[in-house]
């Protein structure tokens, strides 16, 4: 079967192609619009088998050695090692160690102690809005710097040079360009580098301190494993829950029925924000996993040593899973949404995420009951990148 080839088009609405996707090809090989041959899985039932699959690996150095085995020598990137041996990179008994260390940071319990304060970062960024004009790019004044904050003050990060990690964030996650790409990498890695050194130097009691004073007892955590867990953080922290709130957001602003609906019933939003997520969530295909042996997906048979990408986006709107998937309705029971992932990679911060939106919608709704898009859709953007989902900008009247 000829290799379907997905156009730019897809970045701005995946979901019109995915109709026809998850209908005629569920799971087959595509060429993403960066010019990649993967795997892609697209339906609800095999997108939650293919999470949970311990056949699908993660381990980059595993994948290399596969790779060379079908097609060659292929160079080592010594930067991306730095910076990429997380937990969401490794399989078990590396992921289970590593998650263990910070887990019990990211229990329900341990992050509902954090709602007064986010309360107070959220409270803080509405009043500087409400001091300043009436149009603002939302993500910006409000999206981007709430969940920012909140994981920077939980690993004891101050990052005063907030734009320069946001500047190399997006270029990892969305440029296709190998030296800018690289550069981004390296700088990230230097960044980083220089943070846990200062730390080890000079210890703290937060959670970097804790992450670095683990990598000191190097059977617990290597050096560069205490690197790309503050990278893993760090980056979560930034791409994620800034999507959940701008996504969100705009889905309100363009349906006036369910924007009153949960205006005038703010006990609804803890359910609004599980639907946010099933209907245009913020994580799209960084599910990257390959196959350490032949597997069969969706009756499909995959050999070994290929790459596999787990569609969110198309198995949280398909409609043998969702009656009217289209449709965003706040008050429809979505919990067993994929947006989080499944299986043992499911998303860490879940919980923190959970409760940054919980906070962020109710605090803006109130304040600003009159909130209006100041675009035509038409002309509002997406953010290219196949990992992440998310507009490059939101532009709001906020009285
Ligand atoms: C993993 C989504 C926010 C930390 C994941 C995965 C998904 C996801 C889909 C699994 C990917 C896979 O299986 O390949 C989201 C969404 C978020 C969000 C939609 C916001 C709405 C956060 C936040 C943090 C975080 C705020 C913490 C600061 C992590 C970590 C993992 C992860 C550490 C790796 C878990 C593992 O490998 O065991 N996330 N995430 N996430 N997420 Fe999130």
């Amino acid at each position: 079967m000829e290799c379907l080839r997905l156009g730019p088009e897809f970045f701005t609405d995946p979901h019109a192609d995915y109709s026809w996707i998850r209908e005629q090809r569920p799971t087959s090989r595509v060429i993403t619009p960066q010019g990649n041959e993967v795997w892609l899985v697209t339906r609800y039932a095999d997108a939650r088998a293919a999470l949970a699959d311990p056949a699908l690996h993660k381990d980059n150095a595993e994948f290399h050695a596969l790779a060379e085995a079908r097609y060659g020598p292929i160079p080592r990137h010594e930067i991306k090692n730095e910076i990429n041996s997380h937990m969401l990179a490794a399989d078990p008994p590396d992921h289970t160690r590593l998650r263990k260390l910070v887990g019990k940071a990211f229990t329900a319990r341990a992050i509902a102690a954090l709602r007064p304060r986010i309360e107070e970062i959220a409270a803080s960024l509405l009043d500087e809005m409400e001091a300043g004009p009436d149009r603002v790019d939302l993500l910006d004044a409000y999206a981007f710097p709430l969940p920012i904050t909140v994981i920077c003050e939980l690993l004891g990060v101050s990052m005063g040079d907030r734009d320069d990690f946001r500047a190399w964030s997006n270029t990892l996650l969305q440029s296709a360009d190998r030296e800018a790409h690289t550069a981004a990498a390296s700088s990230i890695a230097a960044y980083l580098t220089a943070l846990v050194d200062e730390r080890r130097a000079h210890p703290t009691d937060d959670m970097l301190g804790a992450i670095v004073a683990a990598s000191a007892e190097s059977d617990r955590l290597s050096r560069n494993e205490a690197i790309s867990m503050a990278f893993l953080l760090l980056i979560a922290g930034h791409e994620t829950t800034v999507n959940l709130i701008g996504t969100g957001t705009y889905a309100l602003l363009r349906d006036p029925a369910q924007f009153a609906a949960l205006r005038s019933d703010p006990a609804l939003v803890p359910n609004a924000i599980e639907e946010f997520l099933r209907w245009d969530g913020p994580v799209h295909l960084a599910t990257l996993r390959f196959t350490a042996s032949p597997t069969v997906i969706g009756g499909v048979r995959i050999p070994a040593g290929e790459v596999v990408l787990v569609s969110l986006t198309s198995a949280n709107r398909d409609p043998e899973r969702w009656p009217d998937a289209e449709t965003l309705d706040v008050r429809r029971p979505a919990t067993s949404h994929l947006a989080f992932g499944h299986g043992i990679h499911h998303c860490l911060g879940a919980p923190l995420a959970r409760l940054e939106g919980e906070v962020a919608f109710t605090a803006l709704l109130s304040r600003f009951p009159a909130l209006a898009l100041d675009a035509d859709p038409s002309t509002l953007t997406w953010r290219p990148s196949t990992l992440i989902r998310g507009l490059d900008r939101l532009p709001v009247r906020l009285r």
